[in-house]
């Protein structure tokens, strides 16, 4: 089997084992969902005010342009970030996912009656549009996939979902403290392909300070008018607790970027 196909084969076993009751998908999702879940509607905000930015919408206060927006939610899980899309007026966002488990649960929920799903084989958008969404988002999800050629090919297939001058924006987590040589067992560094048999820790991807060119390229693969952003979690990114599976402190880092570059021609001003 080739990596690729293990790798999905290993994701797709351990959601069905692990989200059987939507109390325990919310669990797979992350410790204090309830709190994860009502924080994603700031993050949504975030994420919806960087392509107010993009667009050079900024000055406008025009509910018309959150309502109007169709997103993609890759990795959606339980919908959390779906349903604080929809909190903050956004009428249409779809979802897809590797487990089908998963999107049942989401599917379920109240806020998501108008939504679409999507079932991914774990290296593409499943049978998403293409050319149809503004903003294509991942939270909580791309950290957990080890396999570089993975990452690619999803980003291949966020692009192609993507209406030109569209938006990814995707979570990452950094690790300041250790490079791309000196990351734990078992976790990948940036450029590596590993099947992760053992994935779901904090991050199965390490990504490092070094290694940050490297996904820049990756970005740029597809995409143009690259934004890399960190938010300080306020840990000791330093110190090492060997004992500890997250043995490095980390911080969020969100890379959005555009399909087709337009920021230059934005700011310029009129003739
Ligand atoms: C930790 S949960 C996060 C769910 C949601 N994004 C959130 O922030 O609440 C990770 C989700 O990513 C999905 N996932 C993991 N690898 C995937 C892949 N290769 N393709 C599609 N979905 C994947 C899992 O099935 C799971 O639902």
């Amino acid at each position: 089997m080739s990596k690729l196909l293990q790798y999905a084969d290993n994701q797709r076993t351990l959601y069905s084992r692990i989200t059987e009751s939507v109390d325990d998908a919310k669990g797979a999702v992350g410790p204090r969902y309830d709190s994860l879940r009502r924080e994603a509607v700031n993050y949504a905000e975030y994420m919806i005010s960087q392509y107010r930015i993009r667009k050079r919408q900024f000055a406008q206060r025009d509910d018309r342009f959150v309502s109007n927006l169709r997103l993609l939610d890759f990795g959606c899980g339980v919908g959390r970030v779906m349903e604080a899309c929809r909190e903050i007026g956004v009428k249409h966002v779809d979802g897809c996912d590797i487990s089908r488990e998963m999107i049942e649960h989401a599917k379920a929920s109240d806020y998501l009656q108008g939504s679409q799903f999507f079932l991914s084989s774990g290296f593409d958008a499943g049978a998403a549009p293409e050319n149809h969404y503004d903003i294509a988002y991942s939270f909580l999800c791309l950290h957990h996939i080890p396999m570089r050629q993975t990452r690619i090919a999803i980003l291949e297939a966020l692009c192609k979902s993507l209406k030109p001058g569209g938006m990814i924006f995707a979570e990452l987590r950094v690790f300041p403290g250790a490079t791309a040589s000196r990351i734990p067992v078992n976790h990948a560094h940036w450029t590596e392909n590993r099947p992760a048999r053992d994935t779901n820790s904090a991050a199965d991807v390490w990504v490092t300070r070094d290694s940050l060119g490297e996904l820049v390229e990756d970005f740029r693969l597809f995409f143009d008018d690259i934004g890399v952003q960190e938010f300080d979690l306020k840990q000791d990114l330093y110190e090492y607790k060997a004992d500890e599976i997250y043995q490095l402190g980390y911080n969020e880092l969100f890379v959005m970027a555009s399909k087709g570059a337009e920021l230059r021609d934005n700011m310029q001003a009129p003739t």
